[in-house]
């Protein structure tokens, strides 16, 4: 790694540091009112590397973050490592681990799906946790899941089907997943793409699954120059492939697009021959001596006349997009985002955005470093945003972090809660609400 990338290594330093302790508090100081509709757990997943070391931001061993609410109270806050072979011999290069499956670093992702709590790394498989976030093992959909699967698979909002992919260094270098709402993979498809990319994240909608091959691509010289085997190459070009939910490689329609880097759409849905995707759309990335920001954007797919029209729909950097689940894939009205005006990866605030009305609202976070931040509906609410948007956020005079509860329609004003942590949860990557009868 060279000089200028070492001094870089945020992710060692303040709250991005890891923390060795694994913590179970119950006696939690709540400052305001928990609503008495909100029942389940928030979970948040992160790197945090045990040896107090690691080469990329991205590589650290899984801490998983939670807390449990119900009928007004906070019962709970555990933090648990995943405890994958990675974690109990952290001994060997990234690389090679890649080779083994349950080598996972578990460190991106948790999701819930069919009764099961999944963490998740794109590299590797699944990794179960049970309610108290210890490790149960890997998981692999019942051996269907022969290779690894991304962090970011989508859980239909209509039908409550699970809809994910894996990248691989070689051909096929993209495979396509689709599992019951039950839990059954019922799909494996391989994807024919040009290469071996780093495919991070991709999207839905009510009838299509929407790959993003863009020029983040697969190099061994990046190790040296960001840390990751990845390296911004332009010359690959950049696409985006439009296939139907059950189809194959075969049905895959591609658009070519202007060169960038998307790590996180919030949402695709469809209306006729047109497919929407708003995206948090980098420049590049894995590009030494570039720092973009990414940019909420808009990319408009017309089948019918194969084209790709791209809008800026804001000016300030967001990232950790988010909808109402019932709302993935389908048309959203509303979207939240983490905002990152200070460059780092952790936010001064949070943007939700109106799209039908085109404008946003800011929740100012006044000096607390905020993480990705999640949308839970109310239930006794009609209103797309009738809910809470609830998130780890660090409070750098304590040394603490708290899960602060924001009314999603009052979205400007404080908290309606606070759930002060006697510890710091580490800025980390995603996390999810899930719901007690889950
Ligand atoms: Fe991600």
């Amino acid at each position: 790694m060279s000089e200028a990338a070492q001094e870089q290594r945020f992710w060692l330093r303040d709250n991005f540091a890891p923390v060795f302790e694994e913590t179970t508090a119950t006696d939690l100081t709540v400052t305001g009112h928990i609503p008495e509709a909100l029942n389940g757990r928030l979970l948040r997943n992160g790197a945090n590397p045990q040896t107090g070391e690691s080469a990329h931001w991205f590589l650290g061993n899984g801490m998983l973050h939670g807390v449990e609410i119900k009928e007004g109270q906070a019962n709970w806050y555990r933090n648990r490592y995943v405890k994958s072979p990675l974690f109990r011999d952290p001994a060997g290069d990234p690389v090679s681990a890649m080779s083994d499956m349950t080598r996972s670093a578990a460190n991106t992702h948790v999701i819930h799906h069919a009764g099961k709590i999944l963490a998740l790394e794109e590299a590797h498989w699944p990794f179960e946790v049970d309610d108290n976030l210890e490790t149960v093992g890997p998981y692999n959909f019942d051996g269907k899941l022969a290779a690894n699967m991304t962090a970011h698979p989508k859980t239909c909002g209509e039908t409550g089907e699970l809809l994910s992919f894996g990248y691989a260094t070689q051909a096929p270098y993209l495979t396509y997943h689709r599992t019951s709402a039950d839990g059954k993979m019922v799909q494996v498809e391989p994807i024919t793409v040009k290469g071996a990319t780093m495919v991070h994240d991709f999207n839905i909608t009510r009838n299509h699954v929407i790959f993003m091959d863009l020029p983040a691509v697969w190099n061994l010289d990046g190790m040296a120059a960001t840390g990751m085997p990845i390296m911004w190459d332009e010359s690959y070009g950049a696409r985006l492939g439009v296939m139907p939910r059950e189809g194959g490689d075969a049905d895959v329609k591609w658009y070519e697009i202007d060169p960038c880097y998307v790590f996180h759409p919030m949402n695709a849905w469809e209306e006729g021959d047109r497919i929407y995707i708003d995206v948090c759309r980098m420049n590049d990335t894995f590009k030494p001596g570039s720092n973009s920001p990414p940019l909420l954007f808009r990319w408009t797919i017309d089948q019918a006349a194969g084209t790709v029209t791209e809008t800026q729909l804001d000016d300030r950097a967001v990232e950790f997009p988010r909808v109402c689940d019932t709302k993935v894939g389908l048309k959203n009205r509303y979207g939240y985002a983490a905002a990152f005006m200070g460059g780092l990866p952790c936010a001064e605030g949070y943007v939700k955005y109106d799209h039908e009305r085109g404008t946003s609202v800011y929740h100012d976070l006044h000096g607390g470093q905020g993480s990705e931040a999640v949308f839970v509906k109310d239930p006794a609410g009609s209103a797309e945003d009738d809910g809470w948007v609830l998130g780890y956020v660090y409070q750098p005079e304590t040394d603490t972090s708290e899960v602060v509860i924001i009314d999603a329609r009052e979205f400007a004003q404080g908290p309606v809660a606070r759930i002060h942590l006697p510890v710091r949860v580490p800025a980390g990557f995603h996390g999810n609400w899930v719901p007690a009868d889950y």
